[in-house]
């Protein structure tokens, strides 16, 4: 029996892409026009290294400031050295649009009677932010952060918060990802998992494959 469903924010509820392809589109600045796609993804995947660097070596800081550092990163990494585009960037972050086939499947939890909740890498206060930007805080029972631990996923004791908050076995909680990594993880604590390879990735080579694989969220219900 499932007591409640727990999202990952960033990139599975969130669109982590938006920032960058909405500031492109806008035309504001041209130079971003052919290099929005490298720029996301640098800036992603740096993000995540630094959450996974910071844990190992026991520097947490907050989520917020990582994705400001990667972010400079990223830009110096292509040679955009404008003060006013980061902030444009960090402030169209804040903001992230939220996927429509992720709105559909917290009604479709909604629609069960269970308790839908993030857990996130975020801190509070750039998840409240978010979320109340994306009109989803009704949809919400909580908002969980590792910013209460002070370490990032894919530490145990993120996952566990989880489960402090419902009063839950592990397997009475179904974990929802688009990041394979964080799906594997959550299985390997004993949460059930689906991952939303929105992307048609490659399963991860890591222990506790997910339990079921969507291709987007509108297909959750049926694991429900
Ligand atoms: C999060 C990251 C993994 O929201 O995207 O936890």
């Amino acid at each position: 029996m499932i007591k409640a469903v727990l999202f990952d924010a960033y990139g599975t509820l969130l669109n982590v892409d938006a920032a960058a392809a909405q500031l492109a589109s806008s035309g504001k600045f041209p130079e971003l026009q052919s290099c929005w796609p490298e720029l996301a993804s640098i800036w992603r995947t740096r993000q995540l290294n630094y959450t996974w660097l910071r844990s190992l070596s026991g520097s947490y800081k907050p989520f917020w400031e990582i994705t400001s550092d990667a972010l400079d990163y990223a830009m110096e990494a292509l040679s955009l050295s404008n003060a006013e585009m980061r902030d444009a960037l960090l402030k169209l972050y804040r903001e992230l649009a939220a996927y429509e086939d992720a709105v559909m499947a917290l009604d479709a939890v909604a629609t069960k009677g269970l308790p839908a909740a993030v857990l996130s890498n975020g801190n509070h206060d750039m998840l409240e932010t978010a979320f109340r930007a994306a009109g989803l805080m009704d949809k919400l029972d909580a908002l969980l952060s590792v910013e209460d631990v002070g370490i990032f996923k894919p530490a145990p004791q993120v996952y566990q918060l989880g489960l402090d908050r419902y009063q839950a076995k592990p397997e009475e909680i179904l974990f929802v990802s688009s990041n394979g990594w964080d799906a594997c993880a959550a299985g390997q604590f004993g949460f059930q998992t689906v991952w939303a390879n929105r992307a048609q990735m490659p399963v991860e080579r890591l222990p506790n494959a997910p339990d079921h694989i969507v291709s987007d969220l509108r297909a959750l219900a049926q694991h429900l």
